[in-house]
């Protein structure tokens, strides 16, 4: 069973700052990245707190303006701040969140967008400083990419501009349609969500809600790919298959089994796999977070697979634990040739980001002997319960060291 998304979770608890009393919003997982966005809020000025996977956030009628490097340099998403506040207060000071192990990310779209709702934008001493003392108001917004954290400050912040906002070449994830449905919940009149046009017709204020994340379609498919990898059988529940049409295809490719439901399927996989290309791309396109997982898959497939990563710069950083691993796979730019093998060879291994750890547990899963896989804390920040979820599926896996408990109170 696979609990709320993290990427939509975060944002909808950002959104929550929209309007002030408390939204409480369900189906939230209890991983290291959420703690930290409930802090954020919490220096914000809102009640959080977090019971049975709700998260309950009481916005005050003046919330703070200012996030600060210590607590963004640990979580990149805190910079989805920026839209709701500048849209509340007219002003807003956020640590300029930096790059990190994937990439260098970017956040000009965020600021081009803003700029034209007529928000003044500098940049001074690490923070990312917007004003619009009298207020946003309504453009139309024309993305160079369908970048997923634009879409959701430039709508967070047009949800109370004044006059229609227009975005587009939007992001279509479904957890941007996730977080238009809490916001259309609170009042806000919005068009177009899941495609690439979204309209946006601004309202004085907004109230709070009730709203269930929806279901996490990359932890998800990291399932599918374990199974297919390992040549074994999971079924996944919580999810809409529909979000992962293009991974679960590359399954199926692969020579693998899938049945779907409405909201859940199951990955059977009784042969070793065949060679399969992926090309990430954004939404509906194969997803980059499940990347790490294809070329896990790759590594151990018949025949020569070709891997293309599309959105982030960095995201072959991990390849290097992958050949400690015996993976046979070469880089050029941004395209990986990975030459399958029967079985990968257990080796000490570092995780380098959140979904690069999953996939080298996976791999992990076919090397022969015992792989250690350090630097967990990273998973720790995307798949909740990964450990007992392994162990219920039969993998002799253990946790060598304590989870690193932020040390926010709950
Ligand atoms: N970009 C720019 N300028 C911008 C915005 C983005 O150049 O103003 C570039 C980025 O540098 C990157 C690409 O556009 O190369 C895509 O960035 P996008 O904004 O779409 O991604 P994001 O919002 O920063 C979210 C997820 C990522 C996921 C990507 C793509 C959250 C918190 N993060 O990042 O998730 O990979 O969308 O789907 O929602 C993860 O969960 O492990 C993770 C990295």
């Amino acid at each position: 069973m696979v609990g709320g998304a993290k990427n939509s979770a975060l944002k909808l608890m950002a959104a929550a700052l929209l309007a002030t009393g408390r939204s409480e919003i369900s189906q939230v997982p209890k991983i290291t990245d959420i703690l930290i966005m409930a802090e954020v809020l919490r220096r914000l000025g809102c009640d959080v707190t977090f019971t049975d996977g709700v998260i309950s956030v009481d916005a005050p009628d003046k919330p703070g303006t200012e996030a600060d490097y210590d607590l963004v340099r640990r979580l990149r998403a805190s910079i989805c701040v920026l839209g709701p506040l500048l849209a509340r207060c007219g002003y807003v000071r956020v640590a300029h969140p930096g790059g990190d192990a994937i990439g260098s990310r970017g956040l000009d779209m965020h600021i081009a967008g803003l700029t034209r709702m007529g928000a003044d934008i500098a940049s001074e001493h690490g923070f990312v400083i917007a004003s619009a003392p009298s207020g946003l108001h309504g453009a139309t917004i024309w993305l160079d990419f369908p970048s997923v954290g634009a879409t959701e400050n430039l709508l967070m912040a047009a949800v109370l501009a004044d006059g229609v906002t227009e975005i587009d070449n939007a992001a279509r994830e479904p957890e941007i349609v996730d977080i238009c449905q809490m916001l259309v919940g609170m009042g806000a009149h919005i068009s177009g969500a899941g495609t690439s046009k979204l309209q946006i017709e601004g309202v004085p204020e907004l109230h709070p809600v009730a709203h269930q994340t929806v279901g996490d379609r990359i932890v998800a498919g990291t399932w599918a790919f374990a199974a297919a990898m390992t040549r074994g059988s999971v079924t996944v529940r919580g999810v809409n298959p529909t979000f992962l049409e293009i991974a679960l295809d590359k399954v199926i490719s692969a020579g693998g089994e899938v049945m779907t439901e409405p909201n859940a399927f199951r990955v059977t996989m009784d042969r070793r796999p065949r060679a399969v290309d992926v090309s990430t791309l954004p939404y509906p396109g194969f997803a980059t977070d499940l990347l790490p997982m294809a070329v896990g898959l790759a590594s151990v497939s018949e025949g020569t697979s070709l891997i293309t990563e599309n959105i982030f710069d960095g995201r072959f950083m991990f390849i290097n634990e992958m050949a400690r691993l015996g993976a046979d796979i070469r880089t050029d730019g941004h395209h990986a040739a990975v030459r399958g093998r029967d079985r990968l060879s257990s080796a000490p291994v570092r995780a380098t980001d959140i979904r690069a750890g999953a996939g080298l547990v996976m791999a992990g899963l076919c090397a022969d002997g015992v792989t250690e896989v350090s630097n967990v804390h990273h998973i720790d920040r995307g798949y909740p319960n990964f450990i007992d979820d392994l162990q219920g599926l039969g993998v002799a896996v253990e946790r060598l060291v304590a989870p690193e408990e932020p040390s926010f109170d709950f």
